[in-house]
């Protein structure tokens, strides 16, 4: 069947133009799919009080309808539609990190669709800080439903091109304001246990949260995943095969070269030192900034950049797990699982 190339609007990113808001929020309010800029990662977004538009985004993703989506927020008013119940602690939570990339989960009022909860009684919310996602929520005057725009187990989409690739005749138009500010997606935060339970570390650190709320637990989702076959946590994943080698391993990353080579594979190395006594005709090096906020901007679209030129395996080096390295490590992993 012959698909429709999706549309794709240049938005600015700090001051995006009244005209294609309107536009895109027409498009939502039609119960299309639009993809759009937040802080963290594009988000491919629906109206999520319309359960056929939602039911879209799970179709041009291929996700799985167990797994829920996070409903974007452009002021608190919106909030009231969506849960009966914020406490006390949720409210100081809110204060201190709207809008931002943390999101919250509430227990969810009769008026959201099952389909975004994926049949469960809670829902995720977070209001972004990203200005094309503000003025978009703001221009349609209702809430948004929005997973990352890739498709469902790919490295998220960081830039327009990225949304392009995955989703390109899926879905009704891609909102291009650049590469985005974060990289990584939001932290998902459970306020209902004694600590709050992180359940996806992401762009607000462990440290950070501390900082406000006191102790915070590490859910299980979070434990280090096992790279045993069949694990529902594959995610995040480029085409080719992810080894995660620890940091300055050059003897194990070149064992592991000559191990690939010897099996005729193309190899990729993601790692934030030089080596130079590397053979770029054996390897394409992708050299990361040493810093872990750049590294977190770029390694998405590193993965994907690997992928496209066809390396079979990747090898990439292990961060730091402090600040966003925990969030960066995260996503490592679960690409490495397998
Ligand atoms: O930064 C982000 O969070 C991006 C941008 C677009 O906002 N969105 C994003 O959405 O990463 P997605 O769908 O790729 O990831 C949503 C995560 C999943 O891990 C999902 O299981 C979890 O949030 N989640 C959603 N609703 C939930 C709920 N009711 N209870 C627990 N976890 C939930
Ligand atoms: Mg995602």
């Amino acid at each position: 069947m012959l698909k429709l190339l999706t549309q794709v609007i240049k938005v600015h990113p700090q001051k995006p133009e009244k005209e294609v808001m309107a536009k895109a929020a027409e498009v939502i309010m039609r119960g299309g799919l639009v993809a759009f800029p937040t802080e963290t990662v594009y988000g491919l977004g629906a109206d999520a009080l319309n359960p056929r538009a939602v039911e879209r985004i799970f179709q041009a993703k291929g996700r799985p309808a167990d797994n829920p989506i996070i409903v974007h927020l452009g002021d608190l008013k919106q909030l009231e539609i969506l849960t009966n119940y914020v406490s006390p602690r949720a409210s100081e939570v809110m204060k201190r990190f709207w809008p931002g990339p943390l999101t919250l989960i509430y227990p969810r009022s009769e008026k959201v669709p099952p389909v975004v909860t994926g049949g469960q009684d809670t829902v995720a919310v977070r209001m972004p800080r990203g200005k094309v996602a503000l003025a978009l929520i703001r221009a349609l005057g209702r809430p948004i439903a929005a997973p990352s725009a890739n498709l469902s187990g790919r490295p998220s989409g960081t830039t327009a091109r990225h949304v392009f690739y995955d989703l390109n005749g899926e879905i009704d138009l891609i909102l291009d304001a650049g590469p985005v500010e974060v990289g990584v997606e939001s932290t998902v935060l459970d306020l209902s246990t004694q600590p709050p339970t992180i359940l996806r570390p992401g762009a607000i650190t462990t440290e950070e949260l501390r900082g406000t709320i006191g102790e915070v637990a590490l859910g299980k989702q979070c434990q280090p995943v096992t790279r045993s076959p069949g694990t529902r946590y594959r995610h995040y994943s480029p085409k080719a095969e992810v080894s995660l080698v620890k940091q300055n391993a050059w003897y194990e990353i070149g064992k592991l070269i000559d191990q690939y080579i010897a099996m005729g594979k193309k190899i990729g190395l993601i790692t934030r030192l030089y080596y130079p006594h590397f053979d770029s005709s054996r390897v394409i090096i992708k050299v990361m900034p040493r810093g872990l906020g750049e590294y977190a901007k770029e390694m998405f679209a590193a993965l994907r950049e690997l992928d496209e030129e066809g390396v079979d395996c990747i090898i990439v080096e292990e961060v730091e797990q402090k600040g966003i390295g925990v969030a960066i490590m995260d996503r490592l992993l679960r690409a490495a699982a397998h």
